[in-house]
């Protein structure tokens, strides 16, 4: 799906659908109600249009264009950026819906043509190749007004990042596991300009890299590192910011395995690595002047004969020992000695991405992103980029106390805690022994990494959560 701008009239164009995103109390277009005939004014005056948050209103025709269908989208009152998003998702699934090839969305001049650009490839994603389904039949979605076409292609940009994040988690685990990941991600990295090292269980274990090892070896499919650097020709400074993601392709929990009920789900373990492949995969082609790596951390968590067993003592890749007092907390684990990597790779900040714990469910449900750190300045960068793309971050307390559930007695560290409270935090705490005293940011997305509802901007599945947030942080980096 082709995104263009144009500078003009609706009138100068052929659309077959024309898009009005518009706020609660916005007059309607007074020229294109005089066009109409004064319909606009009649479902005002009717009720039937109201401008409310999400609400899409159908014309069926405008006499005398090539225009099948206008849509009012209501984006409320006071919009924010997540609004506009979703928005210009909306207009390209009901233009989908109303089989149109091209839908403009009409926005006003100071638009963020960017966001726009976003929702509608955002709009466009579904879950493939499972399923016979006709292909959707927008082919170009034209933005009418802000004509900043670079900021249009940068957000088309980022959101095939997002879309390639959500399509990966779709993927089932029969399709998906640490190795077809790696040579994905392998793929992408290498089409978006990316320097790329994966690691096979070989090198891991040479390398001494014992948690992901350990989480990984029930599986008769063997772990995965992947490495995937952005490196400018010229950096404004020094730094090196890191992208790490948990990648469990499947959480059957181990031997400590999890219950059947929505098992299933739990192919979206990976959820935090495709999100960080989405990201650097923009960031090679957005090409910011901070050099970036991305490590993704692939195994999958079978319980067999091989297994990890619980009470058995592991050393990490940092040398520090870990009893494993369950198998089902291997995010952890594998993040662990990720974490430890990247700070021997020269990591001079880190943020890291997983579906880490249901507990942050409990906390966040499915609406924010659980932000924990020891970096007030990364976490409030992080919370400041959400806010300008529309995606929510809340961050949770670090004080010292939470560490003390997960200190062992028989080894450095436990993987588990024997309370079942603040879960979110003492999994955050877990892994801030693995990055010393680089400023580090942990966002736990299991929570908001799946879409149980259909929305109108977007079907259920995989979300893509922070993608947008994470490459625009790189590219506001030192700014
Ligand atoms: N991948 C899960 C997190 C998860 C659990 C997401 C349920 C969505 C729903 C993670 O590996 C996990 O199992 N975490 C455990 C940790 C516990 C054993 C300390 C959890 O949250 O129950
Ligand atoms: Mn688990
Ligand atoms: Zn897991």
């Amino acid at each position: 799906m082709k995104i263009t701008t144009h500078s003009g009239n609706w009138e100068e164009i052929e659309i077959d659908a024309l898009a009005i995103p518009l706020e609660a109390e916005e007059a309607l277009d007074s020229e294109l109600n005089v066009r109409l005939d004064g319909l606009l004014g009649e479902l005002v005056e009717s009720g039937e249009w109201s401008g409310k948050r999400g609400v899409c209103t159908l014309i069926h025709r405008v006499p005398e264009s090539s225009i099948k269908r206008l849509f009012l989208l209501g984006l409320g009152e006071t919009p924010m950026p997540r609004h506009w998003f979703t928005a210009a998702g909306q207009a390209v699934r009901q233009a989908a819906k109303a089989q149109c090839r091209t839908v403009a969305i009409l926005l006003p001049a100071d638009a963020d043509a960017r966001l726009i650009a976003e929702g509608a490839l955002y709009g466009f994603h579904r879950t493939s190749g499972y399923k016979e389904a006709k292909p959707w039949s927008v082919e170009e979605v034209i933005l009418l007004s802000p004509t900043d076409v670079a900021e249009a292609d940068r957000g088309k940009v980022t959101a095939e990042g997002v879309n390639l994040a959500r399509e990966l988690v779709e993927i089932p685990a029969n399709d998906l596991g640490p190795e077809e990941f790696a040579m994905r991600a392998a793929q992408e990295g290498a089409a978006a300009g990316l320097e790329v090292e994966v690691l096979d269980e070989q090198a891991l274990a040479q390398m001494g890299a014992g948690a992901l090892l350990a989480v990984g070896q029930g599986s008769e499919r063997p772990p995965r590192m992947v490495r995937l650097s952005w490196v400018p020709e010229e950096a404004a400074s020094d730094d090196h910011l890191f992208l790490v993601g948990k990648g469990i392709t499947f959480d059957t929990g181990g031997l400590s395995l999890k219950p059947a009920n929505s098992m299933e789900k739990m192919k979206y373990d990976m959820g935090g690595a495709a999100t960080m492949l989405g990201a650097i995969t923009a960031i090679g082609r957005l090409r910011p002047n901070v050099r970036v790596t991305c490590l993704l951390a692939m195994a999958e968590n079978m319980p067999s004969g091989k297994a990890t067993r619980p009470g058995d003592i592991i050393t990490a890749l940092n040398g520090k020992t870990i009893e494993v007092i369950n198998t089902d907390a291997e995010g952890r684990l594998v993040l662990a000695d990720a974490l430890t990597y990247a700070t021997r790779l020269g990591a001079t900040h880190i943020v890291n991405a997983a579906t880490l714990t249901g507990a942050v469910t409990v906390a966040l449900g499915n609406v924010r992103v659980a932000l924990l750190g020891n970096d007030k300045g990364l976490s409030d960068a992080i919370a400041l980029q959400g806010r300008n793309c529309g995606e929510r971050f809340w961050p949770l307390p670090m004080d010292p106390e939470y560490l003390e559930p997960m200190k062992g007695d028989m080894s450095d560290l436990r993987n588990a805690s024997a309370e079942r409270s603040a879960g979110t935090i003492t999994a955050g705490k877990f892994l801030e022994q693995f990055v010393d005293e680089t400023p580090w940011a942990h966002l736990d997305i299991a929570g908001t990494c799946w879409v149980e509802k259909p929305q109108p901007h977007c079907g259920k599945g995989a979300s893509g959560v922070a993608v947008r947030t994470l490459v625009r942080l790189a590219e506001s980096w030192g700014s």
